[in-house]
């Protein structure tokens, strides 16, 4: 079993985009796949067509129980099923902070899952909070979205900085460019930059495509209603790069 988040401090950098894509891809597969929308924002859930909500409140991420699974929805897509988001899971740092081992509450809320599925797949909210620091503990591979920007850029520096300083294990961060406009100099100066300055960048970009922006039109990710589109081929040369990472051994397949 393997847990990725799509993570990043920064909002709007196609986190959600890609969290869809890449679970819809590694359920396409054949390996069983769960979403987790930890975003009260509820976006992963409204693309898959789940209503929100998870039975007793955010408890189900707080504790450790069998009782996440009755939270548990299944997708239209076979080998994909969906923990909804729920609006309580914007107090998640709070209730953690009230526990002990206030950085491993997640891990032990998504312990019961670990055995029943080959990938969990977190879309994550952009903060970073006590929250954060669990997707940190819990993750075998983050993905951090970056719009080549000076902006999201500076955040990708103080996340680094952050994981450094708290003594999370930086190695296991990914960066890969995201709404990519290959037209724009600016773009491809940063991209260019970025690859010098910073470890870990993935080959594969997200370029900006109208063909994303729609997934919110079909309510499905883009290989369902535009399989043959360059935004389904992106999500599944960044699928297939994310698979080949050196240190991400329990990466089934
Ligand atoms: N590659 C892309 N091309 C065009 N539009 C995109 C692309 N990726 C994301 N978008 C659009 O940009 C917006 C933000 O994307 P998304 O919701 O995936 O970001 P996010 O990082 O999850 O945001 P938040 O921080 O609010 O959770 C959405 O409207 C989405 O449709
Ligand atoms: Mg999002």
């Amino acid at each position: 079993m393997a847990t990725i988040a799509l993570y990043s401090n920064k909002g709007g950098v196609g986190k959600t985009a890609a969290a869809v894509n890449l679970a819809y891809l590694a359920a396409e597969s054949g390996a069983s796949t769960l979403l987790c929308d930890l975003d009260a924002q509820g976006s992963s859930t409204f693309y898959f067509r789940v209503q929100p909500g998870i039975k007793r409140k955010a408890r189900g991420l707080v504790k450790e129980s069998k009782k996440v699974f009755d939270s548990i929805k299944a997708t239209d897509y076979p080998s994909l099923d969906l923990l909804p988001a729920d609006f309580s899971h914007r107090r998640l740092d709070i209730e953690y902070a009230e526990r002990k081992k206030p950085t491993e509450r997640l891990a032990k809320a998504l312990e019961p899952l670990r055995s029943a599925y080959d990938y969990l797949i977190l879309d994550c909210p952009p903060t970073i909070n006590l929250l954060a620091e669990n997707i940190f503990t819990t993750t075998d591979v983050l993905l951090a979205p970056i719009i080549p920007t000076p902006l999201s850029l500076l955040a990708h520096r103080q996340l680094l900085d952050f994981l450094d300083e708290h003594g999370y294990h930086a190695a296991r961060v990914y960066a890969f460019f995201s709404m990519v406009d290959g037209r724009k100099r600016l773009h491809r100066d940063l991209i260019a930059e970025a690859r010098q300055s910073y470890r870990h960048v993935l080959q594969t970009s997200i370029p900006y495509l109208t063909h994303v922006e729609q997934m919110g039109v079909h309510r499905a990710p883009v290989g369902v209603f535009a399989g043959a589109s360059p935004a389904a081929a992106a999500y599944r040369a960044l699928w297939a790069e994310v698979r080949r990472l050196p240190n991400s051994p329990t990466l089934p397949g």
